[in-house]
C-alpha cells in the first residue's frame, strides 16, 4: 500500500512550508502550534497521519530554542500519532557551529541537537548547506544534505559578472567556494580569518588574486555579518572592484543589518531558508529554495536518488 505524503510545520516559516507544498501539489496538514500561558509549547495535529510518510518542515533559526522545541514536539506528536515514517526537514540547522570542542569545558551542542531530533522521533533528516559536512555523521539515521548552489549559480550565471573571483571568507569554506568557482568558471581566493570572539574577526591575508577583479564572497550563513563584512573590506583593501555576497542562510543576528547596510557591497544574495522582512536592505536579493526542498522530499518519498540533484 502506498504511504500518503504529509507535510507539517510550526510557526518559524509557514510560508516557506506552503511554497514547498505548492511545489508538491499537496495541502499543508492542519496543525495548531501555540503557547500555554506559562510559555510552554502546545502542539496538536488536526489531520489523521496514521501510516503516513510525514515531513516536518522548519528551520531552527532564531528564536532558535523555541523553533527547535517546536520541531521536537511535532516529531513526538507524529510518532505518537502512528505516522509510519517521519523526516525532519531542517533547511537551516541551528547550533551547527558548535560542532567540536574548540576549547576545554564546552559542549558539542550540534551533536546533542542531532540526538534530540532523532530521539524525538525523526527516522530521517534533510538539511541544506550544513556549516560542516561532518555534521551528517552526528545523526544516527539517514541524512540527506542539500546545497543551495544550483539556485545560486543559476542566478550568478544570469547576471554574468566579468573578471570574477570567488572568495571564501575563511579556510573552512574553501570546498564550497571551490565548487562555485568551478561552475562559474571563476578564479578562487581565500581569506585567512582569525576569530577573536563572536563579533570580532580579523582577516590576516587574502590568499589569491583579487586585485582588479570582481569578487563573489560565498558562505554558508551570515549571522552577525562580522565575517562576511570583514572579508568584503579586506578584498576591497586588496584592490577588488565590485564585491558580491552569496550566503545560503540569512540568520542576520545582532547588528547584521546595520553592518551589511554600511558595507561597500554591490549585492547580497541569500535564500528563503530563514524568513526575512521584505525590503530590509536595498541590495538584498532573496532566492527561493522551496522547489529544491520540495523536489528532494518528492524523491525521498518515491525512494529516488537525492544526490543526483547536484550532479
Ligand atoms: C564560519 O565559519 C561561518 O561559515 C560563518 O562565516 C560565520 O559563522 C558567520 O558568522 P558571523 O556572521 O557572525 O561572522
Amino acid at each position: 500500500m502506498k504511504r500518503k505524503l504529509v507535510t507539517v510545520t510550526g510557526t518559524a516559516n509557514p510560508s516557506f512550508a506552503k511554497d514547498v507544498c505548492d511545489y508538491l501539489d499537496i495541502p499543508l496538514t492542519t496543525s495548531e502550534v501555540g503557547r500555554f500561558p506559562d510559555g510552554e509549547i502546545d502542539v496538536k495535529i488536526l489531520d489523521d497521519v496514521r501510516g503516513s510518510d510525514v515531513y516536518v518542515i522548519q528551520s531552527t533559526c532564531p528564536p532558535v530554542n523555541d523553533n527547535l522545541m517546536e520541531v521536537l514536539l511535532l516529531l513526538d506528536c507524529l510518532r505518537r500519532s502512528s505516522a509510519e515514517r517521519i523526516t525532519a526537514v531542517l533547511p537551516y540547522f541551528g547550533y551547527a557551529r558548535q560542532d567540536r570542542k574548540a576549547e576545554g569545558r564546552v559542549p558539542i551542542t550540534a551533536k546533542l541537537v542531532a540526538d534530540l531530533v532523532t530521539q524525538a522521533g525523526a527516522d530521517r533528516v534533510l538539511s541544506m548547506d550544513l556549516h560542516a559536512h561532518q555534521i551528517q555523521g552526528f545523526f544516527s539515521v539517514p541524512m540527506d544534505h542539500l546545497y543551495a548552489a544550483p539556485v545560486m549559480i543559476d542566478y550568478f550565471k544570469k547576471i554574468d559578472i566579468p573578471s570574477l573571483t570567488v572568495v571564501s571568507p575563511d579556510v573552512g569554506g574553501i570546498k564550497m567556494a571551490r565548487a562555485y568557482a568551478k561552475r562559474l568558471s571563476a578564479g578562487l581566493a581565500i581569506c585567512d580569518k582569525r576569530r577573536n570572539g563572536p563579533t570580532d574577526t580579523d582577516i590576516v591575508h587574502v590568499i589569491g588574486e583579487v586585485e582588479g577583479r570582481n569578487v563573489l564572497l560565498v558562505d554558508d550563513m551570515i549571522s552577525t555579518g562580522t565575517s562576511i563584512v570583514t572579508a568584503a573590506d579586506s578584498c576591497r583593501k586588496n584592490g577588488a572592484l565590485d564585491v558580491y555576497i552569496c550566503a545560503t542562510h540569512p540568520v542576520l543576528a545582532g547588528q547584521a543589518i546595520e553592518k551589511l547596510g554600511k558595507a561597500l557591497v554591490k549585492e547580497i544574495v541569500v535564500t528563503d531558508s530563514i524568513p526575512i522582512r521584505d525590503g530590509i536592505l536595498p541590495n538584498l536579493k532573496v532566492l527561493s529554495v522551496a522547489n529544491l526542498v520540495g523536489e528532494a522530499i518528492r524523491r525521498i518519498h518515491k525512494s529516488e536518488s537525492v544526490s543526483s540533484l547536484f550532479l
